[in-house]
């Protein structure tokens, strides 16, 4: 999808899925050595979420900010964030009843509801008990208050579902707190982890939120004009369960009057032919290409952010991959 906002990246897409890669291999051995419970179960449930096949960007976010900003990372400690991950994911597919994830089964479809709500529990738990492992106050504060504001972008987005009047500043605080902080704090907790001063951790911080917001985005966008065989999840789902996104709430507030009450009435229906055509009318007049815009927007800002680090950024090779990675998830397709 074209964007008029033009990005610049310091690496290319193999470079970049390469580099992803290796961090992201110290990072897998780490989850396996991490994970275990004394009920199999659990093992089973956990190891089929994790191992699925997910793109590792919240560990490997982990690694870089702590190198970036000076620190040697022990890979343990980026099972945090997948484990979180992975636990939000167990739980968001029962809310938003999806069957499919990372293009298979999704987990609740095989365990049941019940099942992988507890077993995202013990992942939950699991995080917090690796967390404590860093004796630092700081560290662990940090992952607090990004899974308490997480759960309230989760809650915030429930109380939203329907509502057809939800605008974008809403909108957004919903995605910064469902998605966006959990990229914030694996790049904070990183810079802590490696000892940086409170201004490296807060640009990284501030980095994390903006490659977050356009991560979610992308995302949105994707639901709208990605094909199930890339995303690996369902597309057109988000109207289905009656989430609001940008797509929609641009065309919404832009498109002429007559356009933009049809809109509605399609949107507000619980028939998927109306929902058909409701993405239809999306596409036609621009909301997908305004939501790329304001994806490259938020990109742009967080390389701004790090860019802001200057000399202090002491990683060459850790910096220009955090400055790739706005351009590889604007143009990601899952
Ligand atoms: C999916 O995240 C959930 C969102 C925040 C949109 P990812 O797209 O990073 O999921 P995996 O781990 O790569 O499957
Ligand atoms: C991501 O939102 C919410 C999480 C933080 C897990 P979505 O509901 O859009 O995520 P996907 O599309 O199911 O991965
Ligand atoms: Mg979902
Ligand atoms: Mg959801
Ligand atoms: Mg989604």
């Amino acid at each position: 999808m074209a964007s008029p906002i033009k990005l610049c990246s310091p690496l290319n897409e193999l470079q970049i899925k390469s580099q992803v890669l290796s961090l992201a291999a110290p990072a897998d051995k780490a989850l396996r050595e991490n994970l275990g419970s004394h009920v199999d179960y659990i093992d089973e449930v956990s190891s089929y979420i994790i191992f699925s096949g997910g793109k590792r960007l919240r560990p490997v976010l982990y690694l870089l900010a702590c190198r970036l900003a000076g620190g040697e990372p022990d890979p343990r400690h980026s099972s945090i964030f997948e484990f979180l991950h992975a636990a939000t994911l167990l739980h968001d597919d029962v809310i938003d009843e999806a069957g499919l994830r990372r293009g298979r089964a999704a987990a609740r479809t095989k365990y049941g509801n019940e099942g992988v709500v507890l077993v995202g529990d013990f992942l939950f738990s699991k995080s917090y008990s690796l967390a404590s492992e860093v004796d630092d106050v700081r560290f662990v504060r940090a992952l607090t208050d990004c899974t308490t504001y997480m759960a309230e972008g989760q809650v915030l987005e429930l109380l939203h579902t329907n509502d057809l009047e939800l605008d974008t500043k809403r909108y957004t605080e919903i995605i910064r707190a469902k998605t966006a902080i959990l990229l914030a704090a694996a790049c904070q907790m990183g810079a802590i982890y490696a000892g940086a001063d409170q201004d490296v951790v807060r640009h990284l911080f501030d980095y994390g939120i903006e490659l977050g917001i356009a991560f979610q985005l992308i995302d949105d966008a994707l639901d709208y004009v990605g094909t199930e065989h890339e995303f690996g999840k369902p597309v057109g789902h988000d109207l289905a369960e009656g989430k609001i996104t940008l797509p929609l709430i641009h065309v919404r507030d832009t498109a002429p009057q007559k356009i933009s009450e049809r809109l509605m009435a399609l949107a507000g229906s619980s028939d998927p032919a109306q929902h058909q055509e409701a993405k239809e009318i999306v596409k036609a007049h621009g909301g997908v290409e305004a939501t790329y815009t304001e994806a490259a927007r938020r990109a742009l800002k967080s390389q701004q952010a790090l860019r802001e680090l200057g000399p202090q950024a002491l990683d060459a090779s850790a910096a220009d991959l955090l400055m790739s990675l706005p351009w590889y998830v604007l143009n990601r397709r899952h």
